[in-house]
């Protein structure tokens, strides 16, 4: 469903060169959830820009469905559905379900279809109450649950989330949680999800991706990433080693896992 295949994208400011991504290789087949980890700057949002074509890279290939991002943006565009959590991608001063309708002709999606697609949505992430409010009217935690109906109003296969639950509070998180992970179960759609919230990760994904500097630190499974610190660690634990590990020494690779990972890659 994603090939990564060496890609790096740099930025170049005022003479100063950022490798945002460098050497970056991992493959996700159809129906995976994979949470995509790291700390603060470490590559994510600009991966998760290549991969939906916002950004082009400025070395390596990808395919997202069998398709080159940042060439076939538009064909991309029904395949794929995006959230970031920073931002919205909603008008801000139309209702709700106005927004709902401007996409719906964008992406061209049939009345009959949109108007079941939407009625499900709506019932599982329990946005029925505010369809009528202007989107700047929302709470976060309505705003983020609109957003992710926008993103799968056009029923794409894959769904890429860039921190939605960040500033949720316990109740909507366990909402979005939840429905991330039927859709996932139930509908068979292949999740990329960023976060910083270790209990998104540990709830939903199979797999984890940590990027360190651009670079992939560790691809495996909750259950590996755990077995990276001696004794019974938790996710927290693991995590807060690789980081640190990275941090005093950037340019070499962080440790492997006790035995036998997936993959771990410098
Ligand atoms: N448009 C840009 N111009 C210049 N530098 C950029 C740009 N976008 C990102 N960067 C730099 O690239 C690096 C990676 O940024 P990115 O936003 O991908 O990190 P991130 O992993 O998403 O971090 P966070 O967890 O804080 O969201 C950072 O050093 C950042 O300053
Ligand atoms: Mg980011």
């Amino acid at each position: 469903m994603i090939e990564v295949d060496r890609l790096g994208r740099t930025f170049k400011v005022r003479g100063t060169v950022t490798h945002a991504v460098q050497d970056l290789s991992f493959g996700v087949e159809a129906g995976e959830f994979v949470g995509y980890l790291g700390p603060n700057g470490a590559g994510k949002s600009t991966t998760i820009k290549m991969l939906t074509g916002i950004l082009a890279p400025t070395s390596g290939r990808l395919r997202v469905a069998g398709l080159d991002p940042s060439r076939r943006r538009t064909a991309l565009a029904r395949k794929i559905g995006v959230v970031f959590g920073q931002r919205t991608t909603l008008w801000w001063d139309l209702p709700l379900k106005d927004s709902f309708e401007l996409i719906r002709l964008l992406y061209k999606v049939d009345r009959g279809a949109f108007r079941r697609r939407l009625d499900e949505l709506c019932a599982l992430l329990d946005i029925g109450d505010f369809l009528a409010t202007p989107v700047r009217q929302l709470s976060l935690g309505q705003r983020m649950r609109g957003d992710i109906t926008a993103a799968l109003l056009h029923d794409p296969p894959i769904l890429v989330l860039d921190e939605p639950t960040i500033g949720l509070d316990v109740v909507s998180k366990a909402g979005v949680r939840d429905f991330l992970r039927r859709l996932n179960a139930e509908n068979g759609t292949t999740i990329l999800l960023t976060t910083h919230d270790l209990g998104d990760v540990e709830r939903l994904c199979r797999r984890v991706m940590l990027i360190d500097h651009g670079r992939l630190a560790f691809d495996g499974t909750v259950a590996d990433l755990r077995a990276i610190v001696p004794g019974e660690a938790s996710i927290e634990e693991a995590v807060t080693h690789l980081y640190l590990s990275s941090r005093r020494s950037p340019r070499t690779p962080p440790p492997r896992p006790a035995q036998d990972p997936p993959s771990v890659t410098a």
